[in-house]
């Protein structure tokens, strides 16, 4: 199996031997293909592309990532007790972004720790937060400003029989009130910095999961929330950290 992510006006012929069984719609617009069939016959399909709109190209298992508890997240298929099938339909958490991959990881850890609780997923995107969490049985309210992200996090969900556990809010921060026993938010710093106050009441006695700014930029989350971080993970100058207000 074979995975290319190419640039959104890539003209796309198969070749003899190679089929496509998966296409999906990435945030930045650009399109993850999976393929199977030979590796000659990948070859040639790469060969037929103009080189500029390969952004990139592997075998792959059709594993998308898979996290510290064993959760495995994949693109295709049907979701097994350990798994999650994520589409992103355009919608921002494809898990191809460092900020997704870095909010997984803490949010993962932390609920092997803590277990599940309720949650809330600031800037939902696809939802793939929100099904991680749900997966390990918190429920969730997904909440994002974008009325097709809520549409494709509300679709997977359902694909991953997560519904009863997820609910989609579209809004923004003045469509939800906490307490939350944690909020997880890959969002923007140009959001996180301002609405500090906001988005830490949510959590008085909790825990909050940030990311979506760049490394050097953690002074201001940690000066605009008053708490060192407990965790602080990073990945191609990206970061996240896990601020916890538990006494
Ligand atoms: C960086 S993406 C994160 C998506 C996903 N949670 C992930 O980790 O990959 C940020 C998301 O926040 C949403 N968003 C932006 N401003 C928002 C706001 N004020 N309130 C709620 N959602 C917002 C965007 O529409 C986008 O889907």
């Amino acid at each position: 199996m074979w995975q290319v992510v190419l640039e959104a006006d890539a003209e796309v012929s198969l070749p003899a031997g190679l089929s496509l069984l998966f296409e999906d719609q990435l945030e930045t617009g650009r399109r993850l293909l999976l393929l199977d069939g030979a590796p000659e016959a990948f070859a040639r399909f790469l060969k037929g592309l103009p080189a500029e709109t390969v952004v990139s190209a592997r075998k792959t298992t059709g594993e998308l990532m898979r996290l510290p508890s064993g959760l495995r997240i994949k693109c295709f298929g049907k979701p097994g007790p350990q798994e999650i099938v994520l589409k992103a339909r355009g919608a921002f958490g494809s898990g191809l972004h460092p900020t997704t991959r870095l909010s997984l990881h803490l949010l993962d850890r932390f609920l092997l720790e803590e277990g599940p609780g309720f949650g809330l997923d600031l800037g939902a995107g696809t939802g793939v937060l929100s099904l991680v969490a749900a997966r390990r049985g918190a429920r969730m309210v997904a909440l994002d400003i974008d009325l097709q992200a809520v549409q494709v996090a509300r679709e997977n969900a359902l694909t991953n029989s997560l519904a009863p556990l997820i609910h989609p809010v579209a809004g923004g921060l003045e469509a939800v009130k906490g307490p939350f026993d944690f909020v997880v938010a890959n969002l923007y710093l140009r959001l996180l910095v301002p609405e500090a106050r906001k988005i830490r009441a949510l959590v008085p006695r909790g825990t909050l999961i940030l990311s979506g700014f760049f490394r050097e930029a953690l002074p201001q989350i940690v000066n605009a929330y008053g708490r060192e971080p407990q965790h602080v993970v990073s990945e191609e100058g990206w970061a996240a950290v896990l601020l916890r207000f538990t006494p």
